[in-house]
């Protein structure tokens, strides 16, 4: 590539074959937080392309976008909501399922979190078929959110999950294959 940053950051994922089942090339995204540079390299690249856009809210995805999430929010002055699995969540939620490979899941989000009209970003750290993301746009904009785009450090771009984002942009740092 063209961007030495990105080039480093894409050396410090570490793909597990056949994990957590046969045929899954896991996308390992610790071995990059264990090198500082490259994990503060992804969160400025973020930082870099929304610090000027009036976001007011970074939405996380539990789990792993509990990590790339609340810097992001501090450094661009926003809150951070965390959109969490069910039952996790004390206070009144709203929630959304989505369809795995095998069953279902939900996320929730806590009403009042965010306020109608506020601008949203929402954060993961990949995106597989689209159907978690998905759920976390479908939650913001219950709450009367504008979504401005989705973030994720990794992409699998053959499952071809930027389709189902309801036609909101997706920002990826690395394209998995
Ligand atoms: C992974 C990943 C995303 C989601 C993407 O989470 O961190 O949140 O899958 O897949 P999708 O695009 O097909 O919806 P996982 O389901 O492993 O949950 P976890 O973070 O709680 O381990």
């Amino acid at each position: 590539g063209e961007n030495p940053r990105i080039d480093d950051i894409k050396t410090k994922i570490r793909v597990v074959p056949n994990f957590p089942k046969p045929g899954i090339m896991f996308q390992d995204i610790t071995t990059l937080l264990l090198d500082p540079k490259a994990f503060k390299d992804t969160i400025d690249l973020f930082v870099e392309r929304y610090k000027d856009k009036n976001i007011s809210v970074v939405a996380g995805i539990e789990a792993r976008g509990f990590i790339f999430g609340p810097p992001i929010a501090l450094a661009i002055g926003a809150k951070f909501v965390p959109l969490r699995k069910p039952r996790k969540l004390p206070g009144e939620v709203i929630s959304e399922e989505y369809v795995l490979e095998y069953g279902r899941d939900c996320l929730e989000m806590h009403v009042g979190a965010v306020e109608r009209s506020e601008r949203a970003l929402v954060v993961d750290d990949l995106v597989a078929t689209g159907g978690t993301l998905c759920a976390a746009i479908n939650l913001l904009e219950r709450a009367g959110a504008e979504v401005v785009e989705c973030a994720c450090v990794i992409e699998l771009p053959d499952l071809k999950g930027r389709e189902r984002l309801k036609g909101k942009p997706l920002y990826i740092l690395v394209e998995a294959h």
